[in-house]
């Protein structure tokens, strides 16, 4: 289906636990074997894949599984990638090690966080590295219902140009985006 969907160009590489899967090699597509909540898998995987454009992440869909492999590999999708995961709604499963909503350590607890960072620029002095990679990195998340899809682009920070008098009130200190600008080097007078 993705050969068909991507065509024939399309490097596709597929990752699953169960060695059965080797057989889809058969078809032209890539295979790992490996357990996607192990991070030294990825390191092995990334050491020989630098870059991926899109992840589909449609594995085991626990909580520890999805996040591992979230702070594996997003890091390597590509400017103008994507990031999805798919059956998210096992963040309200206990069996998967999720729970009632504010049930902490879930993919969907991320994803609220994330949504956070990615306005750090309006609550927060960035000085974490995770919430860099946020607001410099992800422009949209879109949260269907058991899907998430998180767009990966690089982005400048906001600029503010306020004219005349009063008409811009200032939210302190978090708005202070010359000194965020600064922060991460971005040129001044850039956009
Ligand atoms: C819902 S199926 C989806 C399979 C495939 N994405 C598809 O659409 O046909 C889940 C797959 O995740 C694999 N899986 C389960 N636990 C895993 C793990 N820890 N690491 C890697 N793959 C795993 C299973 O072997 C199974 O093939």
């Amino acid at each position: 289906m993705w050969r068909d969907y991507l065509g024939p160009d399309a490097r596709i590489i597929g990752v699953d636990v169960d060695p059965n899967c080797r057989a889809m090699t058969e078809h032209g597509f890539e295979i790992w074997i490996g357990d996607q909540a192990d991070p030294a898998f990825w390191d092995g995987f990334k050491a020989a894949v630098p870059s991926v454009d899109v992840v589909l992440d449609d594995g085991g869909h626990t909580m520890r599984q999805q996040l591992v492999t979230f702070d594996a590999l997003f890091p390597i999708v590509s400017n103008g990638g994507l990031y999805i995961v798919e059956d998210t709604h096992t963040s309200y499963f206990p069996g998967h090690g999720g729970g009632p909503p504010g049930h902490p350590g879930t993919w969907m607890a991320r994803v609220k966080d994330l949504i956070d960072q990615m306005h750090a620029w309006y609550h927060a002095p960035i000085d974490r590295a995770d919430q860099v990679m946020a607001a410099t990195m992800i422009p949209s998340i879109t949260v269907f219902d058991s899907l998430v899809a998180i767009e990966k682009r690089r982005r400048s920070p906001p600029l503010t140009l306020a004219r005349g008098q009063g008409g811009h009130r200032k939210n302190p200190p978090a708005m202070d985006y010359i000194a965020m600008r600064r922060a991460l080097r971005v040129p001044d007078g850039g956009v």
